[in-house]
């Protein structure tokens, strides 16, 4: 039976979180794009900001998961400057051929920032999300939890 992909980037563990519940509730595991850039302290921070509106491929530990078996894939990531974070976008470029014809899943978390032009980012450079979903990193856990519950349910379209 077909599965579902569940892959993530963080920096500060949002990301991770919201991606394993995801996960949870699809009956899968999520996977860590590993982000070979020092993120930490204000360089790290002005780097990640930077590289994010550049548009970079920075690079990634590729977890290396089996894309064959899966028909919907889940993509979870913070937004930095409102744009696809480079290690996200190292996987993306590197996995292209393989995403083809899936089922696709965009979900995001900000500190409040417009979900939707991450949104519209990440269609023009890549593909259109078939499911989107995002919640705000000072969102409760419960609004948390149903809007991961939410997106796992419309991104399985009743399977
Ligand atoms: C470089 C950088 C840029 C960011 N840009 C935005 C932004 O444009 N809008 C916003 O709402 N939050 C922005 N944030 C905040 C993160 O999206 C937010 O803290 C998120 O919860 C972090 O997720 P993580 O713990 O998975 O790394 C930015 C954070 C970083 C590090």
């Amino acid at each position: 039976m077909a599965e579902a992909a569940v892959v993530y980037a963080t920096r500060t563990g949002n990301s991770r979180a919201l991606a394993e519940h995801i996960a949870l509730a699809l009956g899968t595991r999520a996977f860590r794009i590993e982000d070979r850039v020092p993120r930490s302290g204000l360089w790290g921070y002005v780097r990640a900001g930077f590289q994010a509106s550049t548009k970079k491929a920075s690079p990634i530990g590729d977890p290396g998961v089996d894309l064959r078996t899966a028909d919907r894939v889940v993509i979870v990531q913070p937004i930095w400057a409102s744009s696809v974070v480079p290690p996200i976008r190292t996987w993306l470029l590197a996995h292209a051929s393989e995403l083809v014809g899936k089922r696709i899943g965009l979900f995001t978390v900000s500190k409040g920032g417009d979900p939707e032009l991450v949104r519209k980012a990440f269609e023009s450079e890549f593909m259109r999300p078939d499911v989107f979903g995002h919640v705000m990193e000072s969102d409760t856990q419960a609004v948390k939890e149903a809007a991961c519950a939410r997106f796992a349910e419309e991104i399985s379209g009743g399977r």
